[in-house]
């Protein structure tokens, strides 16, 4: 099998381009990035010389080129993980996100549809769903909960979502959607919670807790979203939504507290920030249809999957500190200036 992972050089699309490389010798790894500020070649590194992996650079909005890179390639499989992913940058700067999660996708729904692609996964998140109440722990995502956005990035990415599921209508395209809580693990990038806070307890920097830190988040290694996706890709049934998610809901003042315990740093370090405005309370998955379905189950809990990824954290300082080194201290200041 021949497979495309766009957004390889990324924090998911990474791992999963290393635990497809490993796991399956004789499929072919293609992996596709644009290389923005989030893409990381270094990510990549591990398995650059393996036999059945092959990096090239390029942009899933460029029509042109992913038509000509479909064509030579022939691919079978097609797994996107290209996005514009952070939140916060999407309440700065919402076009990008339109340009490449709705835009973007359209491109690769089309190259799919030209050269036959066997199976398109489009890899979505919980947070289409919107949120949930803090106080209400009986309610969980199903496939089945209305798309309800709050940000420009659930919203572009709800709009994939649903330009995706019309092209398997419509034409036929065979396509899975998977929609994940929130990752962690090695080689995630620096300006999201659980990484943001391990790089600046390090340094014995503040630690910007938005609003009271009460916001629940349900965190899954990133190990476990890679085998979801393969299981989804080799026996999920076309034109599907599966959730993914392992029941491990966290305030993400817990998940400070705990970094911080691990690390045997002050809790004195944490700073009460301003809110991020629209900000999503609650968001649990019911990954009953995943499991029941394909047999998945999670390998980590949260407490087994922060410690081995602390200790990444600790063991890789030169991933991590080549990126807070350079233009990322702009974006830290810009960001949080006004938020003290
Ligand atoms: P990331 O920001 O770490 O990586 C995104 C990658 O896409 C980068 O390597 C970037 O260079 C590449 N990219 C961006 N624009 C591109 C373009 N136009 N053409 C080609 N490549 C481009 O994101 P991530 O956290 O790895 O998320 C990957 C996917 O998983 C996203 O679609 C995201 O919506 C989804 N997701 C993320 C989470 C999470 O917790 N991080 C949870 C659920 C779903
Ligand atoms: P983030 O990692 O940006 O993921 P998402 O917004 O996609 O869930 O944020 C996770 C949670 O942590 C979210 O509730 C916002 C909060 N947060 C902070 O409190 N401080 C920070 O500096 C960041 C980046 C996030």
């Amino acid at each position: 099998m021949k497979i495309l992972v766009t957004g390889g050089a990324g924090f998911i699309g990474g791992n999963f381009a290393h635990y497809m490389t490993n796991t399956y010798p004789n499929d072919n790894i293609v992996v596709l990035d644009a290389l923005t500020y989030a893409g990381n070649l270094e990510t990549l590194e591990p398995i650059m010389n393996k036999p059945n992996f092959k990096f090239v650079k390029g942009d899933i909005r460029d029509r042109e080129f992913i038509y000509k890179l479909f064509d030579e390639e022939k691919f079978d499989v097609v797994v996107n993980f290209a996005a514009e992913s952070h939140v916060d940058r999407s309440i700065e700067n919402p076009g990008i996100f339109v340009e490449t999660n709705v835009m973007g996708v359209q491109v690769l729904l089309d190259a799919s549809l030209k050269y036959n692609v066997k199976r398109y996964h489009q890899v979505s998140t919980d947070e289409v769903y919107g949120d949930l109440p803090l106080d209400r722990k009986d309610l969980m995502f199903t496939e089945k909960t209305p798309l309800h956005t709050s940000s420009p990035y659930s919203a572009s990415k709800a709009s994939a979502d649903l330009l995706t599921l019309a092209y398997y209508r419509t034409y036929k395209l065979p396509v899975t959607i998977s929609r994940c809580s929130n990752n962690y693990g090695p080689y995630h990038f620096p300006e999201k919670l659980i990484p943001l806070m391990i790089s600046r307890a390090l340094a014995n920097e503040s630690l910007p807790v938005y609003g009271k830190g009460e916001n629940v988040r349900d965190w899954l290694h990133v190990h476990d979203h890679c085998t979801a996706i393969d299981l989804i890709i080799r026996k999920g049934k076309e034109g599907e939504v599966y959730n993914i998610g392992g029941h491990n809901e966290r305030t993400n003042l817990e998940v400070v507290k705990t970094i911080l315990k691990q690390l045997g740093k002050s809790e004195d370090l944490i700073h009460f920030v301003t809110d991020r405005p629209g900000h999503d309370l609650r968001y649990a998955i019911d990954p009953t249809k995943i499991e029941t379905e394909l047999g998945w189950k999670p390998v980590y809990n949260f407490d087994t999957g922060i410690k081995q990824t602390i200790d990444w954290y600790l063991n890789n300082k030169s991933w991590w500190e080549n990126i807070i080194s350079g233009e990322y201290q702009e974006y830290y200041a810009k960001m949080y200036k006004n938020r003290q």
